[in-house]
């Protein structure tokens, strides 16, 4: 695997607080690797730090294999950013946005005017060339921010959580192009708090908490760090403690608890569990209304590393 960007060691303290604390990893070709980590975990400092727009404490970051500096103009060049926050010309149209940073890098005319037609049909704005971004809802503003910062065609992209409070048709819209970036040969950073769509998007996940990886792999990998294999719910009037008592006796069960209508049951092993469940729910003549399976979520590993919710 050929490595597209290196982050040893990095450090970056803001008097006193390690906003991010001995960072290290890498960025392979081709692939979507996605930073999760909840509010302040230090995603948009380590992706402003491979940008040289802040200085560090300690560590170093090469992109393709050369020191990253603020004059690293050249590399700049293949680095399409799209930041947290909306950044576009209040006074230029859709259009002329897209052409204004597209310019930045791609002088020829023709080729600049294919490559801005590109990044609209990529983002699905061809209705709006002509808005100005205050006539835009927040999806499609967001949409016009990404199609800047991508349409010069960049080999490598960083997005930082570009799908906040944006409505679910614009972040399936997003999701897709990020995808099709990616199918075209871009390499790509993705940074979110929501583990949803690294779960759906990313080839390789970093966890990050407090400035520190906590773990780091594909979801597969990641989701083997939680020890428990299976969750089921059923949805049941209150039970009685003789089958609490009974369920907990299996071995493979680790936890069972009610809340608000439903008995959860947490497996640590994936083995016909619903089926034994059933049987037992039978037997003990307890009748239910809904009984479902999920296989557990990075938001368990996060729970079992850190011992909290990635949504507190
Ligand atoms: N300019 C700054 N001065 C002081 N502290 C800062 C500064 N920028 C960030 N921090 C702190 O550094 C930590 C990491 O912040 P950062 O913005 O990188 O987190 P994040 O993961 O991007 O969070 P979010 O999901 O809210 O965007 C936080 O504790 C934050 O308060
Ligand atoms: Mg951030």
């Amino acid at each position: 695997m050929n490595t597209i960007i290196k982050v040893s060691n990095l450090t970056k303290e803001y008097k006193g607080l390690k906003a991010v604390n001995d960072l290290s990893f890498e960025v392979y070709e081709g692939e979507i690797l996605g930073l999760l980590g909840p509010n302040g975990s230090g995603k948009s400092t380590t992706i402003n730090c491979i940008l040289s727009l802040l200085t560090f404490s300690k560590g170093s970051i090469t992109v393709f294999g050369e020191e990253m500096k603020p004059s690293a103009y050249n590399i700049k060049e293949k680095i399409g950013v799209v930041f947290q926050e909306v950044s576009v010309f209040d006074e230029l149209t859709v259009y002329e946005n897209i052409d204004y940073f597209c310019g930045l890098y791609v002088k020829d005319k023709k080729k600049r005017a294919e490559y801005v037609e590109d990044s609209i049909a990529l983002v699905a704005l061809e209705d709006f060339k002509k808005f100005y971004p205050k006539q835009l809802s927040g999806g499609l503003l967001r949409r016009l921010n990404i199609a800047c910062g991508i349409a010069h065609k960049p080999k490598v992209i960083i997005f930082d959580e570009p799908t906040v409070a944006v409505d679910p048709q614009s972040r399936n819209n997003i999701l897709d192009g990020i995808r099709r970036l990616r199918d075209d040969g871009a390499t790509i950073i993705y940074t979110t708090h929501y583990m949803e769509e690294v779960e759906i998007l990313c080839d390789r996940v970093i966890i990050l908490d407090k400035g520190s990886i906590i773990a780091a792999g594909t979801i597969d990998e990641l989701k083997a760090l939680a020890h428990i294999e299976e969750k089921v719910s059923v949805h049941m009037g209150k039970p009685d403690e003789s089958l609490f008592t009974l369920l907990k006796s299996d071995k493979n069960v680790e936890a069972v608890s009610y809340d608000d209508g439903v008995l959860k049951i947490t497996y640590v092993k994936d083995e016909n569990n619903l089926v034994g469940l059933i049987d037992t729910l039978k037997e003990q003549k307890v009748s239910y209304s809904k009984v479902y399976s999920e296989r557990p979520t990075l938001n368990d590993v996060f729970l079992e590393l850190t011992g909290k919710d990635l949504r507190d």
